[in-house]
């Protein structure tokens, strides 16, 4: 089978490594790809905002299975195209990416499936936006309705920064702060069928002891061997089946895979978000994980053939570290030197780019011996002061999360 993967950071080079384990895949093809990809996977220098490009080049290849890895394109139809040129995409419709691309979006589906979430409030104007602050109380979660690349969230005491931010938005969601573990759950989905992986937990915050802005996320670790046993299970139920049956009902079926985000509260679990791809970083410690062909699930899933298909996960641990520019995330500077990749035992260095550099995971036979391989890992990679990581702890707290 010849694979087409669309993306070029550290979350494709993690499921071009997948793809490689496949015996059933041949080929691997990326755009564009980066320096660690091209060393398993042919890399061509296509934009992935270039969707008749994009569409071009898999007619080139001739291939069998095109992977979308990034929100953007999704959120820009590259799926469409794909399949209506005859390509077995994976990664949503337009329509479907929605419930990534508007949150108001996706809280109506929500809404439809009976899915639990934070109560909400959809904001276009100050008058509106004051009373949501005031009715939902602090900590204030304002998160503005469009794409920003996990960047247009704030959530904070202080009114005053809430409301700036909520005035900076054309259009606002403000809802209740949900006070629980966040957990990171994927269900990968045919667009009726919906199988749920290994939950991953991710560091959202850019510093240590969960300080400083919202990240695309500074490392994560899976699995999570203190969260409820029958989660899986639960998430698959309560949460992943009935979005997937609503989007069907729509008209508009969610093929690809469908990222929770989710709050372990008091009164249960609650939604904090919906991603239309797989999570950056949590890919990187869950396809490391994974037994089962990554390459042949995918296909099965843009080829609606899904059921009866079941995950095997291996019992060892993953730990992810991002190493980020400093500045990351609203000023990331680039600059600084990193020495060729020493080839570690028991760890995977990702490329990415822009402002996170690198993820480095490491696998062991439980959560602390793979973090000690990520550091470990980290420390053999030269580099100067321009960059920086986080602590990733290994416990549910949310105070101790260490982001
Ligand atoms: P989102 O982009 O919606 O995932 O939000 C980014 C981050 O903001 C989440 O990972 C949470 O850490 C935090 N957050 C978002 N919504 C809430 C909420 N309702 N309650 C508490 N924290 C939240
Ligand atoms: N790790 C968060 C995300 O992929 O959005």
């Amino acid at each position: 089978m010849k694979v087409l993967l669309v993306g070029g950071g550290a979350r494709e080079h993690a499921l071009a490594l997948g793809l490689q384990a496949d015996p059933e895949v041949t080929e691997i093809h990326c755009a564009p790809g980066n320096a660690g990809i091209a060393e398993i996977a042919t890399i061509h220098p296509v934009s992935v905002s270039d969707n008749a490009a994009i569409v071009e080049l898999a007619r080139q290849l001739n291939v069998d299975l095109v992977v979308v890895g990034p929100e953007l394109p999704l959120v820009n139809g590259i799926a469409d195209e794909l399949r209506a040129a005859g390509f077995a995409t994976f990664g949503p419709s337009k329509a479907a990416a929605q419930l990534e691309g508007s949150k108001n979006f996706a809280k109506e589906v929500m809404h439809d499936a009976g899915v639990a979430t934070a109560r909400s409030a959809t904001c276009t104007n100050r008058i509106q936006i004051e009373k949501a602050l005031d009715e939902f109380g602090a900590p204030y979660v304002v998160k503005d309705d469009g794409l920003a690349g996990g960047k247009g969230v704030v959530v904070t005491d202080d009114r005053d920064i809430a409301l700036a931010h909520a005035l900076s938005c054309t259009t606002v969601v403000i809802e209740e702060f949900l006070d629980g573990p966040e957990i990171s759950l994927f269900g990968i989905s045919d667009g009726k069928t919906i199988i749920a992986m290994e939950p991953a937990q991710d560091f959202k915050r850019a510093f240590n002891g969960d300080e400083g802005p919202n990240t695309g996320g500074m490392g994560a670790y899976s699995p999570l061997p203190w969260a409820p046993s029958d989660i899986i299970e639960q998430t698959r139920h309560d949460v992943l089946a009935p979005m997937i049956a609503e989007m069907a009902a729509r008209g508009t079926p969610f093929v690809g895979l469908l990222y929770a985000g989710l709050s372990l509260t008091d009164h249960g679990v609650r939604v904090i978000e919906f991603n239309a791809r797989f999570g950056d970083p949590e890919t990187q410690v869950l396809v490391p994980r994974l037994k089962t062909p990554l390459g042949m699930l995918l296909y099965k899933a843009a080829t609606r053939n899904l059921d009866g298909v079941k995950l095997e996960w291996r019992k060892e641990s993953a730990v992810t570290v991002v190493l980020a520019a400093k500045g990351y995330p609203s000023d990331p500077q680039t600059v600084g030197t990193i020495s060729t990749m020493p080839a570690i035992p028991d760890t995977h260095v990702f490329y990415a780019g822009g402002g996170r550099i690198l993820s480095i995971t490491g696998i062991g036979e439980d959560l602390t011996e793979a973090r000690d391989r990520a550091y470990r890992g980290i420390s053999q990679i030269v580099l100067d002061g321009s960059f920086y990581r986080t602590d990733i702890a290994l416990n549910a707290s949310v105070a101790e999360k260490g982001n």
